[in-house]
């Protein structure tokens, strides 16, 4: 099988999100996560930091438009746009400020917009500020099953854990990979298909620590963790943003080699916090 891992591997390069509040969020942005802010005619927003990038867009609802995933060059893109359209996914050139011409977008199953190009200059400019790379995105679905069938069988993400009920065998969380790294996609089994949250990896333990001060200067309170995720075996916490939007700080996420067969885990707050409370969706 061939899969994005071992032929065009991809990563997370930034979120486009929007907001009813826009300006809120981009105050939010660049007082704490280092992202200085363009503004666009149409009344968008490009917020630029080092290794992490947010497109920011007025909105009916706040929440995720789209995800977009980076190519190491136009090779690599055009080749993964050839095996898209092979397997019968429609793909819609598209233009972003972040991203170079020859960009284009698929839609899954339920509808979730994400992304593919490579880099444009804009982005590539270093930029300072404290560490944290965006590195992936999680949803919740209603429709596990069919979105996991669509980014494994179909886009060629690859499963690194599976969290599954002790009781009846059911599929809960996924893990999917689209490089070494363990995930930088993951779908919980849901009431509501929502967008659940983002993260950040940081270099290092003492990031964490760093990051958890900033936020606690300005009495924005950790609402899970710290602690280790079992899959991944990261060392996270999360906090909300302007809009409750939930962001995530990691650190020593797992590398997976190629080929390496899914794990499997029990669903159980164990799992999702080895240190202790986990916040368990339902
Ligand atoms: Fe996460």
């Amino acid at each position: 099988m061939t899969t994005l891992q071992t032929t065009t591997p991809a990563r997370l390069l930034y979120l486009h999100i929007g907001s009813k509040e826009p300006q809120r969020q981009i105050d939010f942005y660049e007082r704490l996560m280092d992202l200085s802010c363009t503004r666009y005619p149409d009344g968008s927003a490009v917020l630029l930091g080092p290794q992490r990038a947010v497109r920011l867009s007025p909105a009916d609802r706040s929440g995720l438009l789209a995800a977009a995933f980076s190519l190491g060059n136009t090779e690599q893109l055009n080749r993964l746009r050839e095996r898209l359209e092979h397997q019968g996914c429609a793909t819609l050139d598209t233009q972003s400020p972040l991203l170079a011409d020859g960009a284009f977008s698929i839609r899954d199953p339920q509808g979730r917009e994400t992304l593919f190009g490579v880099p444009s200059e804009l982005i590539e400019i270093s930029r300072e500020g404290m560490p944290g790379r965006l590195q992936h995105v999680v949803f919740q679905t209603t429709q596990l099953e069919a979105v996991i069938d669509f980014y494994v069988n179909t886009v060629g993400f690859s499963v690194s854990d599976n969290v599954v009920d002790p009781e009846s065998g059911q599929l809960m969380v996924c893990f999917l990979r689209s490089d070494d790294e363990h995930h930088s996609l993951a779908f919980f089994r849901g009431s509501q298909d929502e967008w659940d949250h983002h993260c950040y990896e940081t270099q290092e333990w003492n990031d964490i620590r760093d990051w958890g001060d900033r936020f606690a200067k300005e009495h924005i309170t950790l609402f899970f963790g710290p602690g280790r995720h079992g899959p991944g075996n990261n060392l996270f916490f999360m906090v909300v943003d302007a809009d409750r939007n939930r962001l995530e700080f990691s650190a020593e996420l797992q590398t997976i080699p190629a080929g390496q067969e899914p794990g499997h885990w029990p669903q159980c707050e164990h799992t999702l916090n080895s240190w202790g409370r986990a916040w368990m969706r339902s």
